[in-house]
């Protein structure tokens, strides 16, 4: 017969590769956040105040705005940083002189978009509702433009 008890304990490998994954996970996480705080901040301040100005002045601006942090636009667009697809300020500028713009936009939002600055797909949110892509398109339109 033999003796096993001076063998040490084998801790399962499963644990191992439980600690790998979550620390890869926590790692991803903080990447994500990194860059999102990174795209979400104006680069300076003039754009920064600008942008609070319009918010503080109109509560349904405010409330767009919230609605836009909220969803997943901040992933690919910056405030004025041009990301995966173009910044705010920049599709602010193309069409604030336009007459159906916030219709256009609220409808691209929606549907989603591609071709009109590069071959990146911007994909469809159907979870927006037609409300909320209206008052997002009147947020991007009322960013005033630069001094
Ligand atoms: C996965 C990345 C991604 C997400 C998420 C995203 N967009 Fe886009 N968006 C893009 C890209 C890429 C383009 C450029 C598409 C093109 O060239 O037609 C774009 C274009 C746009 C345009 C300009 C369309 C035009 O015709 O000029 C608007 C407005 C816009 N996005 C708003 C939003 C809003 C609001 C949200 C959140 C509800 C959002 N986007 C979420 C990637 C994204």
């Amino acid at each position: 017969m033999r003796d096993y008890d001076d063998e040490p304990m084998q801790r399962p490998k499963w644990i191992a590769w439980l600690i790998i994954i979550g620390m890869i996970l926590v790692v991803l996480g903080l990447l994500n956040l990194g860059v999102r705080l990174y795209i979400g901040t104006p680069s300076d301040q003039t754009t920064a105040q600008r942008v609070q100005a319009m918010a503080e002045a109109s509560p349904e601006l405010a409330q767009a705005q919230a609605t836009l942090e909220s969803s997943n636009c901040m992933r690919c667009h910056g405030i004025d940083r041009k990301f995966v697809g173009p910044s705010f300020v920049q599709v602010s500028d193309k069409y604030r002189e336009q007459a159906d713009a916030s219709a256009y936009i609220a409808r691209k939002i929606r549907e989603g978009s591609v071709g009109v600055w590069g071959n990146v797909i911007m994909p469809a949110h159907a979870q927006v509702t037609p409300a909320q892509a209206e008052s997002m398109a009147h947020w991007i339109l009322a960013i005033p433009p630069a001094p």
